[in-house]
């Protein structure tokens, strides 16, 4: 089974993948974590870059995402979901679709058609969106680390930043209504205990439903 979390800064995602990780092993599931941009060798020089560097044309910075989720998705998830474990990956595809395209501007389709190329057509079985208003979550994110964010589209204006992470809020809002199966919002309001919670009720059904479906198989 393949889970990723999404949702925009300060969310939580950080925190809640180990818990929801250590939930599945209890559980007796086999679990892999890891993240994107940065789940292979050549993904975590592109994160610097992405984070870290100069900022990209949003074009570049779209075709350096793809980039480290090809080699993401060929030598890390494939594998794993191969070998039977559950992989629970911070942010995939639909972080692409919320930042560069209802963030930056870039075409919907253009960036859907990149995603199937790299990714091989494989999608989540289970995304969870971890839903917080950005004002909130931005100002977490600033909290957290004395005032500068970690983050790839960075102004030096705080409205414009905000302005962008609206866009990208509003993103993950559609894409959830979009495909209400597979995305599921998640309020991450409250302390990480009471949305790790939220988070397993979400989880443990399908899981359960997976294992129905193996069996008459
Ligand atoms: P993180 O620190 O939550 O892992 O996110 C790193 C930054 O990368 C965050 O600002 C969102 C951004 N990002 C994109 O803009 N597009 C993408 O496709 C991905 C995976 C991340």
């Amino acid at each position: 089974m393949f889970i990723t979390l999404e949702g925009g800064e300060g969310v939580g995602k950080t925190t809640q993948q180990p818990l929801l990780a250590e939930q599945l092993r209890q559980e007796g599931y086999a679990c892999l974590c890891t993240r994107e941009p940065g789940g292979t060798a050549l993904g975590k020089t592109l994160r610097d870059l992405l984070l870290h560097g100069d900022p990209f044309t949003p074009l570049a910075e779209l075709l350096l995402y793809a980039a480290d989720r090809a080699e993401h998705v060929s030598k890390v998830i494939g594998p794993a979901l191969a070998a039977g474990q559950v992989v629970v990956c911070d942010r995939f595809t639909d972080s692409t679709l919320a930042y560069q395209g209802y963030g930056r501007g870039i075409d919907l389709d253009l960036i859907r058609q990149l995603n199937r190329w790299v990714t091989g057509g494989l999608q989540p079985d289970l995304t969870l969106w971890l839903d917080l208003p950005p004002e909130v979550g931005l100002g977490r994110a600033r909290s957290r680390s004395s005032g500068v964010v970690e983050l790839a589209v960075q102004s030096t204006n705080e409205q414009e930043d905000l302005e962008f992470h609206r866009r990208v809020y509003c993103g993950f809002e559609t894409l959830a209504a979009a495909e209400p199966q597979r995305i599921v919002r998640v309020s991450a309001q409250g302390s990480p205990a009471e949305v790790a919670a939220r988070i397993w009720l979400v989880v443990k059904p399908r899981l359960a439903h997976r294992n129905t479906i193996a069996n008459v198989d």
